[in-house]
């Protein structure tokens, strides 16, 4: 049985993985703060799907849980999933800086060095592999958030050429709007956003696991946000950061 370890696995996209995976026979390390949450679906993977299913509480803001995770990690996992994360309101001189620092912890220390830890046995074996997601913000600058996920795309696309013809592919994900806890956990106003623009996380994640398979380096699930990506792209870096910066509320 292949094993997969989820960052960020008690809820939206993270959950949605975890799911999908557990359906399709993986064994499962849950990776999440919330202890209670992690048990309940590991309890409900075990029950619907017969699969082995590890739970790590870490918190991966701290050295603590980061270490935690790396550790796992090295062990030996099939599939790294590095989805764990959160968003942010507010300009960045207006924002706390422990919350920016932390942020940059877990969206890109974590994905770094957990990436590190297991994709040496991918390569070694020929197979399996790290999704990262990153964002359609990747391709917009507009602070800290943006900034990260930009790192991931660049880190994952960079990744997924070291260890081309070994087996083993890197893939970045760039979801648009998806509807989760990730909103109102940073106390977003979403209201302006219409329903037509909001994706399904368990549709994105098909698609995900479609686009991985194909060997596909950077994955913006539907056409829309993959013109958004490709515009922010070719725009002119200072054109580009004009309106990002006058867009609505911050991130997606
Ligand atoms: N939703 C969107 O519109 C959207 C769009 C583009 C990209 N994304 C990206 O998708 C990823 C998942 O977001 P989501 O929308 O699924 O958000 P969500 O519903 O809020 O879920 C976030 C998950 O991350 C975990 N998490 C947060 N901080 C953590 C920490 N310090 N240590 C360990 N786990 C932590 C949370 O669990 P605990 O609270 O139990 O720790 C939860 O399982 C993020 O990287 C986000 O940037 C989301």
């Amino acid at each position: 049985m292949p094993t997969a370890m989820v960052t960020g696995a008690t809820a939206g996209i993270g959950a949605a993985f975890a799911r999908r995976l557990a359906a399709d026979g993986f064994g499962l390390v849950l990776v999440a703060r919330d202890t209670e949450r992690l048990q309940r679906a590991a309890e409900e993977y075990r029950a619907a799907h017969g699969v082995v299913v590890e739970i790590l509480s870490a918190d991966l803001a701290t050295e603590g849980g980061l270490a935690a995770a790396e550790q796992r990690a090295g062990q030996g996992v099939d599939l790294l999933v590095n989805n764990a994360g959160f968003g942010q309101r507010g300009a960045f001189l207006g924002t706390d800086l422990s919350e920016e620092l932390g942020m940059l912890r877990v969206h890109c220390e974590a994905v770094l060095r957990l990436t590190r830890a297991a994709l040496p046995g991918m390569v070694e074996h020929g197979r399996g592999g790290v999704v990262n997601v990153a964002s359609v913000a990747a391709f917009f600058p507009r602070g800290t958030y943006s900034a990260s996920k930009a790192w991931v795309v660049t880190f994952s696309e960079s990744l997924r050429q070291e260890v081309s013809g070994s087996g083993a592919h890197v893939m970045a994900l760039c979801p648009g709007w998806v509807r989760t806890e990730f909103h109102e956990r940073s106390r977003m106003d979403t209201s302006g956003i219409p329903d037509s623009l909001w994706l399904d996380a368990d549709e994105l994640v098909a698609a995900a696991i479609r686009d991985f398979r194909r060997g596909v380096p950077v994955s913006i699930p539907d056409a829309r946000y993959k013109a958004l990506a490709g515009l922010g792209r070719l725009l002119p870096r200072r054109l580009n950061a004009r309106l990002s910066a006058g867009a609505g509320s911050r991130h997606s």
